[in-house]
């Protein structure tokens, strides 16, 4: 039921003061014709549906969520509660002079490079793919700049996201797709015959979205800089590997960082994201302007010489870069490294229970998150990857990412996290090896499931086909 459909005429949750002032007569062509429609309910009411509704709701926050290449960690309330005081909370982005702000940009920037290896940051872009994009556009500039006009094509290898090649399309490029190898890397064969006088850019991710770390990313840095491309770092998968190693280091140009996912932001939802994009020299004055820059202790705006141009209003998600902040501050240097380790442990941990049960399409060791294949489960049983994953939900965990990457069938990718105990991992192993011996024994009993869910199984072709956008 909506807000809507409890709503009475004449009730309110919050009645009006009477007016103290002389009422303004307001132009007639500026007034409406019609009431506006807004609900009119009491505030019980209304705090008994939002509070029912937030219980249907399953977050990181209610229990286990390794959706795998999206990174749902916890967010720690304390990130909250910086975001949340007054002096963040209260200036207008037009006080563009509020020294403390733009010095938790200038910091959070500095931190962003050393954590990169990269020498420049623009914080405005709103999520990873808006990162792209931006960085994209960036990428045209440089080679425009050098009059190097045919380079129209970006290459990203068979395993890369949806979003990296939409993203180099809206930026008005060609896509190359490149297989991968049999142990789920790039393909350096292939990408040797892809690269060329057009090559704008190579965009990978590493470790991949098998969860495989790539290797062979210096020999991939040098085919595509022999070739005249820049190598562009999609940082969706930074986790395992923040501390330890820096994209910089690995010959990457360019990246973009998900806040939201791997510096502990909340996402999901279409919640405020934050995608900043970090460059080496060669790229810095084509950044987005405004960048903050530190004079002897003072903070400003500044606008790099060749700018591409704002892609966002203001300076991005402010609030979102200051739970960032927070979350670098408070871990610290050796706090973010130990993260990326137990991220990696907590996935290899998980993913040494199922290899058993399940074929596992990363190498021996994972990386922060590992695929599995349904697909022989299928064959036997007529119980699918998506069969499983409702059948998780009765059970009280979230289901983790189906059905990517695209390169493996009836793929379940799982992301477990940092900060989940071993209790948690055991009990989430404890519940995909029951449904599996349930599967073996009771394959009927998959069809319905999930049973305890408001909603079962809607039909998600109609649903991506003819979607209801507003009530
Ligand atoms: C590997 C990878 N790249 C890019 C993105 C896009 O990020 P965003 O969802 O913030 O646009 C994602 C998102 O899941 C991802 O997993």
């Amino acid at each position: 039921m909506t807000i809507f459909e409890l709503s009475k005429s004449g009730r309110t949750a919050c009645p009006l003061q009477k007016r103290d002032v002389e009422e303004y007569k307001l132009d007639p062509k500026f007034l409406r014709e019609a009431d506006a429609m807004l609900p009119e309910v009491d505030e019980l009411t209304l705090v008994r549906h939002y509070t029912a509704l937030s219980k249907k709701a399953f977050g990181v926050d209610d229990g286990f969520y390794p959706l795998g290449s999206c990174t749902m960690k916890y967010n720690p309330k304390i990130n909250e509660a910086a975001a949340a005081l007054s002096g963040f909370t209260n200036i207008h982005p037009l006080q563009d002079q509020t020294q403390g702000a733009l010095r938790l940009m200038w910091e959070l920037s500095r931190d962003l490079c050393a954590i990169t290896g990269m020498d420049m940051f623009t914080l405005q872009p709103a999520a990873g793919a808006h990162g792209e994009f931006t960085a994209l556009l960036m990428i045209k500039a440089y080679h425009n700049s050098r009059n190097d006009h045919k380079r129209n094509k970006v290459i990203a290898p068979d395993s890369a996201h949806g979003t990296n090649p939409a993203s180099a399309a809206m930026a008005g490029f060609e896509i190359i797709n490149i297989p991968s190898s049999s142990d789920g890397l790039a393909d350096l064969e292939a990408l040797e015959k892809a690269v060329g006088e057009d090559t704008a850019a190579f965009m990978l991710t590493n470790p991949n979205t098998l969860g495989i770390f790539d290797k062979n990313i210096k020999k991939i840095a040098d085919i595509v800089h022999k070739a005249g491309g820049l190598l562009y770092y999609d940082g969706a998968n930074l986790n395992p590997i923040m501390g330890i190693i820096r994209p910089g280091d690995m010959g990457f140009d360019v990246v973009h960082l998900n806040l939201h996912k791997t510096f502990s932001a909340p996402h999901g939802g279409g919640g405020p994201g934050s995608g900043p994009v970090g460059c080496k020299k060669l790229l810095a004055e084509f950044l987005p302007w405004p960048t903050v820059e530190e004079d002897n202790g003072v903070y400003r705006f500044s606008k790099p010489h060749k700018s591409i141009g704002s892609v966002k209003a203001f300076y991005g998600n402010f609030l979102v870069l200051v739970k960032a902040f927070a979350y670098i501050k408070t871990l610290g240097k050796d706090g973010i490294r130990n993260s990326a380790k137990m991220s990696a442990l907590n996935a290899n941990y998980l993913m040494a229970r199922l290899k058993e049960y399940f074929p596992c399409h990363s190498q021996d060791i994972c990386m922060h998150e590992f695929v599995i294949s349904c697909e022989e489960l299928k064959q036997r049983t007529g119980v699918s990857a998506l069969d499983l994953a409702k059948a998780m939900q009765d059970k009280g965990m979230h289901p983790p990412t189906m059905y990517f990457p695209l390169i493996v069938k009836e793929a379940l990718m799982f992301e477990p996290t940092e900060t989940e105990s071993k209790e948690t991992l055991d009990n989430a192993a404890d519940i995909i090896i029951e449904l599996c011996h349930e599967a073996l024994n009771n394959p009927q009993s998959f069809h319905e499931k999930p049973l305890t869910t408001p909603i079962g199984r809607p039909d998600e072709v109609k649903a991506a086909r003819f979607p209801i956008l507003k009530g």
